[in-house]
């Protein structure tokens, strides 16, 4: 029986994709001789959870490895046939998902798959008050089932700016800037000509990640995927005040975008 090597990178204290399901295979009895499984967080206070955890639900036999260092320097001792990784926070900023996956990505068995299988960014444009406040003033709750048509009607959707599967990580395009900088080339969209009150709606970045299949954890469903807003981007009006990283637009023009790799990523918006 092939044994199945799960690698989970900046897991957290409770690895919450994961150790519930392999406490219900526990309980089963099931795959305890087929698993393999290692825990990595760079806290030791998130590693004594984890220990801890591991010890209450009895499921140390699947668990491989528990490692207390940064992500980037791990090496695996075998090769990875599921990663799986939550490490960002909404608009795909913030914390190292996409650096983690890429350094993971040459340990990664050849019919490895990545957990989730699809994250999607789509970039659109909508007045704040809007998308965060009216939208969601009779809600107890968000939830991509309780967005309001009528206010999803009003968004000015530019396109996808960035998908993360494991094929695409394999054909990333850096672009240096300077000597300690990296640049992930992303899409490009257009401003469309004509939308009424341009000028009062920002740039939101939306997540989707497809979890596996049709499992999907859409806008609005979780705090990783609720709508970014990017202040930076101004269309067709000059800030009063103006700010250092202010991109100033005009309805018409093409927006392409990179992902900055540094300890804190996120997209930059440019004029192409
Ligand atoms: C990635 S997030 C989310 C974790 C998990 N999915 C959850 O919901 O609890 C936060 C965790 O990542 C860990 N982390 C952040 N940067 C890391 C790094 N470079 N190497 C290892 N762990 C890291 C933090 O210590 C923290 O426990």
């Amino acid at each position: 029986m092939k044994l199945i090597h799960i690698a989970y990178p900046a897991c957290g204290p409770f690895a919450p994709l994961l150790l519930p399901l392999i406490s219900h295979y526990s309980s089963q009895g099931l795959l305890k001789s087929q698993l393999k499984i290692s825990l990595i967080d760079i806290q030791p206070g998130a590693v004594k959870a984890l220990n801890q955890l591991i010890n209450d639900l009895g499921i140390s036999p699947y668990i491989h490895e528990v490692i207390c260092d940064d992500v980037m320097n791990y090496q695996p001792d075998y090769p990875i046939d599921i990663l799986v990784i939550e490490a960002l926070q909404h608009g795909f900023s913030r914390e190292g998902h996409l650096a983690f996956a890429r350094h993971l990505l040459s340990f990664l068995s050849p019919d490895a798959i990545m957990v989730p299988e699809k994250i999607s960014v789509t970039a659109s444009l909508n007045i704040g008050q809007r998308e965060y406040v009216d939208q969601w003033a009779e809600q107890e709750r968000t939830h991509s089932s309780l967005m309001s048509t009528e206010i999803q009607q009003e968004r000015t959707v530019l396109g996808e700016i960035f998908t993360l599967t494991l094929d695409k990580l394999r054909k990333l395009t850096i672009v240096p800037l300077g000597s300690c900088m990296e640049l992930v080339e992303c899409n490009q969209v257009q401003i469309p000509t004509g939308i009424q009150d341009i000028s009062k709606k920002n740039l939101l970045l939306s997540v989707t990640a497809t979890t596996f299949g049709n499992e999907q954890i859409k806008e609005y469903d979780s705090g990783i995927s609720q709508p970014m807003v990017d202040m930076s981007l101004c269309i067709d009006f000059i800030p009063k005040i103006a700010e250092p990283d202010d991109l100033l637009a005009k309805s018409g023009e093409r927006l392409k975008f990179y992902y900055k790799l540094t300890g804190s990523p996120s997209f930059l918006p440019t004029i192409a």
